[in-house]
């Protein structure tokens, strides 16, 4: 079944891919298309509707990304946003500079005035915050486009034809920091371009199911099985695709939480799949023995990880895939395309040179973390998997800063599993996204009983967010941080101060290392 199909055009933003699963969240299929595809294959795909994005560019940059002016042409409705806002003003005759004043270049949340009138802002508030990240500005709007919203500093921040169906705004509507920005984008779709609402994550699905039957045809597959969520619902898609020709295999490296491996394990025996457990804890430690460099550490594991797959894969015989987990937020923080390296996810950014597959399957490459845990409501996955928090590949390694041995790994299991029961026992668990220790690699002076101790500091670290790109530390209660603090420092040998980790992502991350 064929959708209404929107195009991302792709101009190098760092939200672009935030922007297509908004399109998606409004039940919308939509395309990232990089902003070279010709116009011609553009127009083959009958899009309803282009939305430009961002991108670090000046218009009048020599080399700036461009678009063919003929996509103005096509009777398709276009919403510019930020850099894509800027071209469609250049293109159409408008002129953008370089802000000269201070008063037209904006950063961060800005107090924003809407013309409701407009398509664009039917049935939102006259005023909001919106979040601005611009440095050139619209000296001159193109012939046809009305001004329809403005900021104390910037008498243009969005500009409209609307006989025409071009919309432009200075502003990212896609991020959660502009209020009312995905209804922005939902007028967009069903006020402008006439969406129907024709998608949903079952299409995704489906399609997800064809394509690699396509891909793999009857060839076979093995999959890096975390437990995790990601590896968990990639295993479900798989098990749907090609079930008789995959093999999941799960790695206990030996940095896994308490216990976890036998749940990882039990969770997977109830499904009717080749399921392999590798104890594989002796040889990470030992390639891990020594090193301190969080991206050292996540190379490491990443190739380990790899040469474990490849040796499962020979006992098996002749397997052509490897499929991953892998999430979008993944690959953009192991750094894509001209984007910078934020750490390299194991499965990413840490994958060695050479693997010895034919080739890497990644089907969920595109979808943020709330869109995996809805494909796998989808799929049937049981509740308690599909809402587990996450539990990154290289797993305690990267919560212990410093080099890694197995008794820290051991204090770290211990003090993370009260951690966990507290938090679950408290109810808190239901508010946050994401909480785990790191022992830190700090020791401090303390004391207990009469004795001096010179112990190691644990750091609690919790959030809330949804799509784990940025975050806000969870504001969990004194007296159940009391709790947590009091049972670890009394239960745990080696831990003799608590910390609670109060920043948010930005400017750290969720992860220490
Ligand atoms: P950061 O620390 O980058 O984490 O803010 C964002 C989310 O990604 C998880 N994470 C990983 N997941 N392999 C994974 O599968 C990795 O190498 C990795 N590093 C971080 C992290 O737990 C958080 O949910």
């Amino acid at each position: 079944m064929s959708h209404q199909t929107v195009i991302v055009l792709d101009f190098g933003g760092q939200y672009n891919q935030l922007i297509a699963r908004r399109v998606r969240e409004c039940g919308v299929y939509c395309e990232v298309k990089p902003y070279t595809t010709p116009l011609e294959q553009l127009r083959a795909m009958a899009p309803i509707g282009f939305i430009f994005t961002g991108g670090p560019s000046s218009v009048y940059d020599e080399n700036a990304p461009h678009v063919d002016a003929a996509i103005f042409e096509l009777g398709v409705p276009v919403l510019g946003i930020c850099y894509g806002c800027q071209l469609m003003a250049h293109t159409l005759g408008g002129q953008v500079t370089a802000a000269q004043a201070d008063t037209a270049r904006e950063y961060g949340k800005t107090e924003t005035y809407y013309d409701t009138s407009c398509k664009l802002f039917k049935g939102l508030p006259e005023q909001g915050v919106s979040w601005m990240s611009h440095g050139d500005y619209m000296a001159r709007v193109p012939e046809g486009f009305a001004l329809v919203g403005h900021t104390d500093a910037c008498p243009n921040v969005a500009i409209a034809d609307e006989k025409r169906g071009f919309y432009g705004v200075q502003y990212h509507p896609e991020v959660n920091h502009t209020q009312h920005g995905v209804d922005m984008i939902r007028n967009f779709l069903y006020e402008v371009c006439g969406a129907v609402g024709d998608w949903s994550m079952g299409d995704y699905k489906n399609t997800a199911i064809r394509d690699i039957r396509k891909k793999v045809g009857d060839g076979k597959v093995l999959l890096a099985l975390s437990g995790g969520v990601d590896s968990s619902v990639a295993a479900a898609l798989l098990a749907e695709a090609v079930g008789s020709q995959l093999t999941c295999v799960f790695v206990d490296h030996g940095l896994m939480r308490l216990n976890e491996g036998d749940e990882v394990e039990a969770a997977f025996a109830r499904w009717d799949i080749h399921f392999v457990r590798v104890d594989a804890e002796t040889r990470f430690l030992l390639k891990l023995a020594g090193e301190a460099e969080p991206e050292r550490k996540r190379k490491i594991i990443g190739e380990e990880f790899i040469r474990v797959f490849e040796e499962e894969a020979k006992k098996i015989g002749r397997v052509d895939y490897l499929a991953q987990g892998t999430i979008y937020p993944d690959v953009i923080e192991s750094g894509a395309g001209d984007a910078a390296v934020i750490k390299s996810h194991h499965n990413v950014g840490g994958l060695p040179d050479y693997v010895d597959f034919k080739e890497i399957i990644e089907p969920l490459r595109m979808l943020f973390k709330d869109e995996v845990r809805q494909l796998g409501r989808e799929l049937g996955l049981p509740e308690y998997l599909v809402s587990r928090q996450p539990f990154p590949g290289p797993g305690l390694a990267i919560r212990i800063i410093g080099d890694i041995t197995k008794e820290k790994a051991d204090t770290l299991r211990q003090a993370d599993a009260i951690y966990r029961e507290e938090i679950a026992r408290a109810g808190e668990d239901q508010n946050i996204n994401q909480y785990f220790a790191v022992l830190t690699n700090t020791r401090s002076v303390g004391v207990m009983g009469d004795g001096r101790t010179y112990d190691y500091t644990l750091a609690l670290r919790a959030v809330t967010t949804s799509d784990f790109m940025t975050a806000d530390w969870a504001r969990i209660p004194y007296d159940v941080l009391d709790r947590i603090s009091t049972r670890i420092v009394n239960e745990v040998g080696g831990i003799n101060r608590i910390v609670y980790d109060i920043t948010s992502k930005p400017p750290a991350t969720i992860e220490w290392e």
